[in-house]
């Protein structure tokens, strides 16, 4: 399942699905500069902890090339790894890809074409990390499948699907692959405020897939849950730490909470990008990112008699609104975790 969320061209420009417009149109946006890279990451054209970690990675080829032109370039570099360090902190993927292009940077003078190609290489590793996690996450759906001899139906939350990556997704890819050998799957999609990143982005691509799915409105999962219509909850993850606690798009710790009260298994499918390691407790140090509150007074949609996107005011203008991005969802609430070497317990 690949959905050319980011591809490389032949003239050392990236080419990136503006996510932003989804699901009402389908449009490609131009990365030239780190610059670029670094607004494609902050405003959310692209997104997804492994989809902004190659962004990142291209970044930091740009970052050489440009830094050669400066009187310092050594200091202009690091000054331009930071600055695009800091254009999202939850996902931990984006200071991993930064690190890798760093240490390549050092070995090889800083050199443009050094970086271009591991940013290739990275490219290519997350959609074979992918491919991966779909192979271990596919015996827990046939196992329910074999148990049930009904539709297995997954929840998932936010988008951990193939546009948040290369190619599959995390969350999404064993769904993909059980779709694909004939296993019936149907996904409860939680729509995600306050971007919606699930009504409008886990939606369309499963849609694309023709993989059985219905949009929820976020409050909706823990009665489904008691109800009896999920069987098994997955997501992504945007760091996972040491202990197991996982950040994840906001509301997810919700979800492991009620799986939990109805016993249904939870599962945080991740590539190794996205473990940190250097964090020992995730629930006390993993950073959430403050996004703009605009984000949760107002939304945006598609005006059918317009044929135009507008952005329209949910809430009175006197009111404040907060907008944490992520929350952290504690191990003990996690059954296990699809990786891309594993299936793991806690
Ligand atoms: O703010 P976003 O859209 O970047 O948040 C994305 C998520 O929370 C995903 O679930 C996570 O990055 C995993 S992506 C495979």
């Amino acid at each position: 399942m690949n959905l050319n969320t980011i591809s490389p061209n032949p003239d050392f420009t990236v080419s990136v699905l503006d996510q932003r417009l989804l699901p009402h149109v389908e449009q490609y946006e131009i990365l030239r500069t780190v610059e670029d890279c670094i607004e494609a990451i902050a405003d959310m054209w692209v997104r997804g902890a492994p989809l902004i970690g190659v962004t990142a990675a291209f970044g930091m080829a740009y970052a050489a090339r440009e830094a050669q032109e400066n009187e310092h370039p050594e200091g202009y570099f690091q000054s331009l790894a930071s600055h695009l360090a800091s254009s999202r902190p939850t996902a931990v993927n984006l200071q991993w890809a930064i690190d890798r292009q760093l240490a390549l940077a050092a070995q090889k003078e800083m050199s443009f074409e050094a970086l271009w190609d591991e940013a290739v290489t990275m490219l290519e590793e997350d959609a074979a990390a992918c491919r991966r996690i779909a192979e271990h996450g596919l015996p827990l759906l046939q196992a329910i499948f074999s148990q049930t001899k009904k539709t297995v139906n997954v929840l998932t939350h936010c988008n951990a699907g193939a546009l948040a990556t290369v190619a599959w997704g995390t969350a999404t890819a064993p769904v993909y692959l059980a779709h694909a050998q004939g296993i019936p799957v149907h996904v409860w999609v939680d729509e995600t405020r306050p971007r919606n990143q699930g009504a409008h982005l886990t939606a369309w691509e499963l849609a694309k897939a023709g993989v059985p799915h219905t949009v929820i409105s976020d409050n909706a999962g823990g009665h489904l849950m008691q109800q009896g219509k999920v069987d098994i909850v997955i997501t992504g993850a945007d760091r996972v730490a040491a202990n197991g606690d996982a950040a994840n798009k906001i509301g997810t710790y919700l979800k492991a909470l009620a799986a939990k009260d109805n016993d249904i298994p939870f599962y945080i499918a991740y590539p190794e990008s996205t473990l940190d390691a250097s964090i020992a407790d995730g629930l006390r140090d993993i950073p959430i990112e403050e996004r703009s509150t605009e984000e949760v007074t107002h939304i945006q949609g598609w005006d059918e008699e317009a044929a135009a996107l507008r952005t329209v005011r949910l809430t009175p203008s006197a009111s404040a609104a907060a907008n944490p991005a992520f929350d952290v969802t504690p191990a003990r609430l996690i059954t296990g975790y699809i990786t891309d070497s594993e299936l793991l317990r806690p």
